[in-house]
């Protein structure tokens, strides 16, 4: 199992989570998260004087899944939260130990399905 976290525009979020209800996945975890990345939170635009370092606000995407499924979602949310603008986002893929469904106690790809 893996865990994909995905930080993305805000904006995106409504394809990024209806693309993978389409595509099966069982569950998601969103939140608002707030970062810089290489251009140090600058939008640009104001002389470059001012060199402030500003956390931008982004949505953090969080879904766990079977190894099989994560190169189809990376793809897929790709494909949902992509403008070609600075900024778009990243995705970071870690392993996941253990998975437990609280209800019935089922583990693991069990837990997931
Ligand atoms: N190395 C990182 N570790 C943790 N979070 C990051 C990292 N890089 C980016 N982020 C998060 O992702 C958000 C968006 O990053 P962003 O898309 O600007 O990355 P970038 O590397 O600057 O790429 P681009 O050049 O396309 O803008 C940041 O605001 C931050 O929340
Ligand atoms: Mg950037």
């Amino acid at each position: 199992m893996k865990r994909i976290e995905a930080i993305i525009r805000t904006g995106r979020l409504e394809d990024v989570k209806l693309s993978l209800e389409q595509a099966g996945i069982s569950g998601l975890t969103c939140e608002p998260v707030r970062g810089f990345g290489r251009q140090q939170g600058q939008t640009g635009g104001f002389g470059g004087s001012n060199y402030a370092l500003n956390l931008v606000p982004k949505t953090r995407v969080e879904v766990v899944l079977p190894d099989d499924q994560v190169e189809s979602a990376i793809d897929i949310i790709i494909q949902a939260a992509q403008t070609g603008e600075m900024g778009d986002g990243k995705i970071f893929v870690t392993e996941v130990l253990q998975a437990v469904r609280i209800r019935t106690g089922e583990r693991d790809e069990a837990a997931l399905s």
